[in-house]
């Protein structure tokens, strides 16, 4: 019998999680296996800052896999202005889930890093070994320096009482139950909703800069294929990077072409190149992936926008939109 505690349960991850865990037939690679009992938490079942709410949460569960999402996330400008709440609260949720988990003798515990806490200088394409090789970019430290920890912590809870801590490295996610607030979301979800609205008010949809910079993205419910994949066969305490490959890079112009297309927007569509591109390529590798999971088959990008489109419009209402 084994419980799987999933933290961040509500999430764009972790709804996607719960989704391939319902859908996916059971017993099969990704569907859920005789004598398992899957919980998705939200902060309304406990508050993972809180030392004694994430005990009362591991009390009432007795979780024996923990899948550990629940991070305070946010887009560029939310990570540069509040440095201190991204560093103080992801440090305070990732101890006490490490900490409930290990007093609670979980046996396996899989937390969530991100391809954007890899050091600002480095050389492409990134690796599982390059994490701490450099400082982070100057406009994320808080959130990176925060992330990079959970490895270090799960290599000490291994050497000093062998626990089974591990983490994975997501590039860039998206999927239903996004953020798609236009002040602080990531480029998909924002672009969605900004065409959505161009649509609707019948205005242009200018997309910021040139379109050009190239980026690997992962749809959330492929990612949450790999997560229980790690879960049930990675037994290493390395983070592994879960992502498309290199080669699936995409400039933001399809991305936006994309959209336009899932959409349905027939308005004025252009770029607006007096807006800052950011880096041109941040290329991640996923040969480690690759080379343990044996076949795996992603979504092919224009099917995962359709899908993830036809979901913000039929939950338009009660999307996480901002303007609420
Ligand atoms: N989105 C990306 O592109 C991306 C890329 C790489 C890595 N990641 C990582 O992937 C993981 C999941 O991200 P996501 O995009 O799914 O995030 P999300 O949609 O913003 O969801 C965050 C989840 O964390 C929960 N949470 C936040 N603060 C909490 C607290 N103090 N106590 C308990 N629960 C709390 C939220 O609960 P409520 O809904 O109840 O507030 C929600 O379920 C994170 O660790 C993130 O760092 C994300």
């Amino acid at each position: 019998m084994s419980v799987i505690l999933v933290t961040g349960g509500s999430g764009l991850v972790g709804s996607a999680i719960k989704h391939v865990i319902e859908t996916e037939p059971e017993g099969s690679r990704f569907g859920k296996k005789p004598g398992e009992t899957w919980i998705f938490a939200r902060s309304s079942d406990g508050d993972l800052k809180d030392a004694a709410a994430t005990k009362a949460l591991f009390d009432k569960y007795k979780p024996t896999h923990v899948i550990h999402l629940a991070a305070l996330v946010g887009g560029l400008f939310g990570n540069m202005k509040y440095k201190l709440s991204f560093l103080r609260e992801n440090l305070l949720i990732n101890e006490n889930v490490l900490n409930a988990s290990h007093e609670g003798k979980a046996q396996k515990v899989i937390s969530c890093l991100s391809t954007c806490v890899f050091p600002d200088k480095v050389t492409y394409p990134l690796d599982e070994t390059k994490i701490h090789s450099g400082p982070p970019h100057e406009s994320n430290f808080g959130y990176a320096y925060a992330k990079r920890l959970v490895d270090v912590q799960n290599h000490a809870y291994n050497d000093q009482y062998g626990s089974n801590f591990t983490s994975a490295i997501p590039t860039n996610i998206f999927g239903p139950h996004d953020n798609f607030d236009l002040e602080v979301s990531h480029v998909i979800p924002a672009l969605i909703h900004k065409c959505y609205m161009a649509k609707k008010n019948g205005t242009p949809f200018v997309v910021a800069g040139t379109g050009k910079p190239l980026r690997q993205f992962i749809y959330s419910r492929d990612l949450a294929k790999l997560f229980i994949w790690q879960l049930r066969e990675y037994n290493e305490i390395d983070p592994v990077i879960l992502s498309v490959g290199e080669d699936e890079e995409i400039s933001i112009k399809e991305v936006a072409d994309s959209i336009v297309k899932a959409v349905g927007f027939e308005g004025e569509y252009t770029f607006d190149t007096s807006k800052a591109d950011g880096q041109f390529r941040k290329p991640a590798s996923n040969k480690k992936l690759l080379s343990l999971i044996g076949e795996f088959k992603f979504t092919p990008f224009d099917q995962a926008m359709d899908e993830t489109v036809a979901w913000f419009l039929q939950n338009y209402d009660t999307a996480r939109t901002g303007k609420k």
